[in-house]
């Protein structure tokens, strides 16, 4: 009895409301890929309004596809996670990069994905533009994430040069509607596998990635200049970890010293950043970049104990940050974010390539636990020598070293000079922070 009541209630409920309001889980609107030819780049985020598009919360959407053969059908998957979500959903396009307003393949219709035309309809669209979704049943309602959605995708039948794909995610709350959800976009591009192009490393191409001058130590990063490194631009984000362990590549490419993995930070056409692993070797290293399975040219650098630098956030500007994590710098600097140090504040400032620590740092892993240098350090801050309070890598902090220092009460205003030094070795002399009382 008790059974049958709640069911008549809940069929008048729906009954009232009207029926298009529940048609959206079953699979959004076509053109919500963030694809910017369509409708100026439209996302989930026009009905989900909850929250910022690519809000910083820790979730993330990523395309996984590799080069294409033409003609020879492959796996596409889109990945959306959120620490929160328990419901997934997502919408992907595709599209040669010479041309992005014309569909590039086909996608394949499944039991948990479906396949949407332009303007209307579902696959097949004989060429129209294509926007394979989820269907309701792949959403699992209750189901933590990473989600993984597997696309069949038949790519065009001739080298049409890359393709881009754009897809959007939703993470979001098995709410019914769409309030508390959050929505990620992003795009992927990939070669055709006939015509992949060869990643060169230039000349002087390896460098100090805080100071940007030669010198790069075990557990410092690197920037790489070069040619075809690879067709995307982006930093690592969650979903390159796996678990504690940082990326060993990034959309393909791949940066090896001496053989040993590094651990790719930032891809582009022509820089990659990349981590140098945490070991003893020095000396003579060889650089190599791989991208799509093509290997560069042989880079021969120096590998230093120690090549100390701070990073810059532009120019001779240091990057570092007051005791409440707000940005120091001139007031100009980023305007209504930054202000100068005081005399006798304690500050933060953040280095790479400052070498062994103790405990050691585990090789390509975000670290549990600080660990402090392994070597004294001393920081001259405007002529004056101080002793930092901490000096080290922080738990959570891959490759960054960070030191807390107290500005002398003695700094006069202005641009101050900081050298740091440890056994010996010394960071570039130029980099400044600002002062003023
Ligand atoms: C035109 C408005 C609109 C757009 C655009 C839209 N949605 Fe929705 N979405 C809704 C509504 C309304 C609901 C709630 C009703 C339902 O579940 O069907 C919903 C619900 C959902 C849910 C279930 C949410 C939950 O917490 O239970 C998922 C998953 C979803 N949408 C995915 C997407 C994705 C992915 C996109 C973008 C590619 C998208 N939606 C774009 C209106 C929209």
């Amino acid at each position: 009895m008790q059974k049958r009541t709640i069911r008549i209630f809940k069929f008048a409920a729906i009954a009232a409301v009207p029926i298009t309001l529940f048609a959206f889980s079953t699979g959004p609107p076509i053109k919500r890929t963030g694809a910017p030819v369509d409708d100026g780049g439209r996302t989930c985020t026009a009905c989900h309004t909850s929250f910022a598009l690519n809000d910083g919360t820790g979730g993330s959407v990523a395309i996984i596809a590799s080069p294409y053969q033409p003609g020879v059908k492959q796996t596409i998957t889109v990945r959306v996670n959120h620490p929160t979500a328990i419901r997934f959903g997502f919408q992907l396009t595709a599209r040669p990069t010479s041309d992005e307003t014309k569909e590039a393949g086909t996608f394949a219709e499944s039991d948990l994905v479906q396949v949407r035309c332009d303007p209307t309809g579902n696959a097949p669209c004989n060429g129209a533009l294509e926007f394979a979704e989820h269907r309701q049943i792949a959403t699992g309602a209750g189901q933590p994430g990473p989600r993984q959605f597997t696309i069949e995708w038949t790519p065009p039948a001739t080298d049409v040069g890359p393709v881009v794909f754009y897809a959007a995610g939703n993470a979001a709350n098995n709410s019914g509607s769409p309030s508390g959800d959050h929505i990620y976009n992003t795009k992927l591009i990939i070669p055709a596998a006939t015509s992949i192009p060869r990643p060169a490393i230039s000349d002087n191409g390896v460098l100090n990635g805080a100071s940007f001058l030669t010198g790069c130590a075990p557990n410092g990063w690197l920037q790489i200049k070069g040619l075809n490194l690879n067709l995307n631009t982006r930093v690592w984000q969650e979903s390159d970890f796996d678990g504690n362990k940082l990326p060993t590549q990034l959309d393909n490419t791949s940066v090896k010293i001496s053989g040993k993995d590094a651990f790719v930070y930032y891809i582009s056409p022509t820089q990659v950043n990349a981590l140098a692993p945490a070991e003893d070797t020095v000396g003579p290293v060889s650089v190599q970049v791989t991208t799509n399975g093509v290997t560069s040219n042989i880079f021969s650098a120096q590998l230093q104990r120690l090549a100390p630098a701070f990073f810059l956030f532009k120019d001779n500007n240091i990057a570092a940050t007051h005791s409440d994590n707000s940005i120091l710098g001139a007031a100009t600097l980023f305007p209504g974010a930054s202000t100068p140090a005081k005399p006798g504040e304690t500050i933060t400032l953040y280095g790479s390539g400052f070498g062994p620590t103790n405990p050691g740092i585990p090789n390509g892993e975000i670290p549990t636990v600080s660990a402090n240098l392994a070597n004294t350090v001393t920081i001259r801050i405007g002529g004056v020598d101080v002793t930092p309070t901490f000096a080290g890598i922080s738990a959570r902090s891959a490759g960054l070293y960070q030191f807390n220092v107290r500005v002398p009460d003695s700094a006069a205003d202005g641009d101050l000079p900081v050298v740091a030094t440890l056994a010996g070795v010394s960071s570039p002399s130029g980099p400044t922070i600002r002062v003023q009382k």
